[in-house]
């Protein structure tokens, strides 16, 4: 039977939020749990460096988001999870890809466009402002995440899938000259949760502050669900439960009946307070298991530590190999 490989990365950039929660890190331990899948989840703390946080923060940051899978209930038995800066055999990767990138495919690239959007705007003479290196070849590092491992399915939320289809264009190139030796990846975008909306009702966003933390206490998990988005509708109006951001939220934690009894509800009218009270109820019936295993992970470090150990030596057991396959075909060292 063939073996379907799953790997998805999360940048370490302080607690995740119910976006990344609902895009990324549920669907992929969804995935990982289906037959003949193997599984490799990864905290990308070099992707983080291009914004050169303080160092002592980028390593709480990494437990936050290591404590995080785990409390979600990632399975370190059947999962290979590790850190990034712990392969250096992606970093070497990434060079030799960055060979096989055409410039043009990285202006492209969303983050560095958007930076230079903002720089127009701000009315910069240097377009290129703030941006550095890695910041610009991102992506190329986000391709060596995945071709190192011969991942097939990568699930990501949408605003991913560009990155994606660079991963594939680069490893399409890598094999027009030398063989298939790249596995070409497919991004997995959830049909629940792909987009959540934050609180103001742009998607929910750290660099927007308007996230709701996937680990707040009851009491301010409630307020933050207070301070949702909505309109000025009287309580017994019938509201669409269409582009709703607290109905969306609530699709996403709430089993088939609930979501369809709340339905009801908007079509007969519900005040927006009655509302957000079961949105609050729904979420933090599922994230209070996982908020108290998360809280226990980051005591004491020294689980994640050794875990982390172990997953780097999993993981270089194949990436060694690998890239010496890679070598070979490029023609360079022994
Ligand atoms: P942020 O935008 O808060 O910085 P990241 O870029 O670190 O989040 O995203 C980490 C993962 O979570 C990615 O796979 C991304 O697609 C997913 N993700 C982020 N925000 C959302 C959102 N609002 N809805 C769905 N998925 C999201
Ligand atoms: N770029 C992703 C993000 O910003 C994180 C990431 C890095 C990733 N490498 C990856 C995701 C490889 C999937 C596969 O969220």
């Amino acid at each position: 039977m063939a073996i379907t490989t799953v790997l998805t990365g999360v940048k370490p950039t302080g607690q995740p939020h119910i976006g990344n929660y609902l895009g990324a890190i549920r669907p992929a331990l969804e995935l990982s749990s289906e037959p003949n899948t193997e599984t490799w989840l990864f905290i990308a703390d070099y992707h983080t460096l291009t914004t050169t946080p303080d160092p002592k923060r980028l390593r709480e940051m990494t437990y936050e988001v290591a404590a995080t899978w785990l409390a979600c209930g990632l399975d370190p038995n059947k999962t290979v999870f590790y850190r990034q800066s712990d392969i250096p055999e992606i970093l070497e990767l990434s060079w030799i890809l960055s060979c096989f990138t055409p410039k043009g495919l990285m202006n492209r690239a969303h983050a560095y466009k958007a930076k230079v959007q903002e720089n127009q705007e701000a009315g910069k003479e240097d377009l290129d402002f703030g941006v550095n290196m890695g910041l610009y070849s991102y992506p190329v590092l986000m391709a060596a995440d995945i071709l190192v491992f011969s991942a097939h399915k990568v699930p990501v939320g949408e605003d991913q899938v560009q990155h994606l289809e660079i991963a594939r264009d680069i490893a399409q190139k890598f094999n027009r000259q030398y063989g298939e030796i790249m596995k070409v990846p497919q991004a997995v975008v959830p049909k629940v949760g792909k987009n959540v909306p934050g609180l103001d009702g742009r998607k929910m966003s750290k660099s927007y502050d308007n996230s709701i933390l996937m680990f707040e206490e009851p009491a301010r998990l409630k307020k933050l669900v207070g301070r949702i988005k909505t309109d000025s509708l009287p309580p017994e109006a019938p509201k669409s439960t269409d582009g709703s951001i607290i109905f969306d939220i609530y699709q996403a934690f709430a089993i088939p009946d609930q979501i369809a009894t709340l339905k009801s509800k908007f079509e007969a009218g519900i005040s927006w307070g009655a509302a957000k009270e079961e949105l609050f109820q729904v979420m933090d019936e599922a994230l209070r298991g996982p908020r108290e295993k998360y809280k226990q992970l980051m005591a004491d470090k020294s689980y994640i530590d050794g875990l982390l150990k172990q997953g780097a030596e999993r993981a270089r057991a194949n990436a060694v190999p690998f890239m010496h396959k890679v070598r070979q075909a490029i023609g360079v060292g022994s």
